[in-house]
């Protein structure tokens, strides 16, 4: 996949040095590689998330839909999240949300799955901006709005 005149290393240090936070964790849903980016993104330091569970940084309320969706694609092998993003809120090392966007890879070792990579992206401005768009289409829209007819007396 590579030009064979390029360093051995590359592929490591693409994701080393990636801006994105790239995480991958084993069948059982332990985390095994966390880059700078995900350093950075959630706050904490691969030695202390390496060999935790996923349930690091997702809330609460979604850790039972995320191992749903785990163990189904551990059963079948296939998940819709490879093309289209999953959109989540993730948790930060100091409590505090942040809103992400994510593709997953399935990765395999002849045909078994051994874990699952994700790349993700911090989306809480463009959320942010756009929950402000929507709120002024809103406004906009009711200040647009005729006045409702007064009632008939006749
Ligand atoms: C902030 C962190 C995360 C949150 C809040 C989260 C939440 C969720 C939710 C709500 C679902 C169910 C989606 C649905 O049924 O439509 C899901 C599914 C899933 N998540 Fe997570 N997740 C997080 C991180 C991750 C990470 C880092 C990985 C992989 C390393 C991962 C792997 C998966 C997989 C494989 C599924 C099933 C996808 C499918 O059905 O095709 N999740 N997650």
């Amino acid at each position: 996949m590579t030009d064979r005149h390029l360093d051995h290393g590359l592929a490591e240090r693409i994701v080393a040095e990636s801006q994105d936070a790239i995480i991958f964790a084993g069948r059982d849903g332990v985390i095994r590689l966390w880059n700078a980016g995900a350093e950075r993104l959630f706050g904490h330091a691969a030695s202390s998330a390496i060999g935790q569970s996923l349930e690091l940084i997702i809330p609460e309320r979604l850790r039972q839909r995320h191992w749903d969706g785990w163990d189904r694609v551990m059963a079948t092998g296939e998940t819709k999240y490879g093309t289209e993003p999953l959109a989540v809120p993730g948790v930060r090392a100091d409590g505090s949300r942040v809103s992400l966007e994510f593709s997953i890879t399935i990765l395999r070792d002849g045909g078994e799955i051994v874990g699952i990579a994700a790349i993700l992206r911090d989306v809480t401005q463009r959320w942010e901006q756009d929950r402000a768009l929507r709120n002024r289409v809103t406004e906009l829209e009711e200040a647009a709005r005729p006045e409702a007819p007064s009632e008939i007396t006749a």
